[in-house]
């Protein structure tokens, strides 16, 4: 996988573990909610091939252009401006993937339904949420007020079986550091904060795996 920002960087491992576990292959179609910069969205067009595609949603139009530059290579991933909540295909996807996003939307239950339907029968919803109050920098817990739901992980496999869906796994990943290197990057970029020799344990994300 390539394109991979900061936070790609440290969160890789359930990302690639969440992909391997389901399977993506060539020729899949897969929507990433919450494309942002579309890292993962990127990551999926690699894994799928030019026979697949992958639809980039963003409620915010600079995603678009972020998009369009990172997979420039990749005529397969299809950016569209639209809402999780009002999430609407031209057609069914194998995977409906979020990540980070649950924790900044209004109604997290909404979006996790819309994935639920934008998916054919026995597809993929895939979701990966911290909660961020269980992060520690020098033993202290992270905050983000600015997040509607920075704990939204917490609650994520309710809301899978809430919305109808058939939890396969579900599992939560930390990365931890202390020192410089990519954990103390990606914390310092989150919240202007240089954590010095302060441990850190990353948010965990929660890792839902679930069918329709
Ligand atoms: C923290 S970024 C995560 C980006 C990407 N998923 C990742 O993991 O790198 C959250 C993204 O969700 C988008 N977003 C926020 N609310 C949304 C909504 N209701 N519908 C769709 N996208 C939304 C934001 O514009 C932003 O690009």
């Amino acid at each position: 996988m390539s394109g991979f920002g900061l936070r790609n960087d440290v969160y890789r491992r359930p990302l690639a573990t969440a992909l391997d576990r389901l399977g993506v292959g060539p020729g899949w179609k897969c929507v990433d909610v919450g494309a942002g910069g579309g890292d993962v969205s990127v990551a999926l067009a690699e894994i799928v091939g030019p026979a697949g595609r992958i639809y980039a949603v963003d409620s915010d139009p600079l995603s678009r252009d972020a998009v369009a530059a990172s997979a420039a290579a990749h005529s397969q991933v299809v950016a569209i401006t639209q809402a999780g909540e009002d999430l609407l295909l031209p057609e069914a996807v194998d995977l409906a993937f979020c990540r980070f996003l649950l924790m900044h939307v209004i109604d997290p239950a909404r979006v996790i339904t819309r994935m639920a339907s934008a998916v054919k029968p026995g597809g993929w919803v895939v979701a990966q949420e911290p909660i961020t109050a269980a992060g520690r920098i020098g033993g202290r817990p992270f905050s983000m007020p600015e997040a509607r739901h920075p704990d939204v992980g917490a609650l994520l496999p309710g809301l899978a079986r809430d919305a109808g869906l058939t939890i396969v796994d579900a599992w939560a990943e930390a990365p931890a550091g202390i020192g410089p290197g990519p954990v103390a990057s990606y914390l310092a970029s989150l919240t202007d904060v240089d954590p010095g020799d302060d441990p850190i344990v990353l948010p965990p994300l929660v890792t839902v795996l679930a069918r329709r």
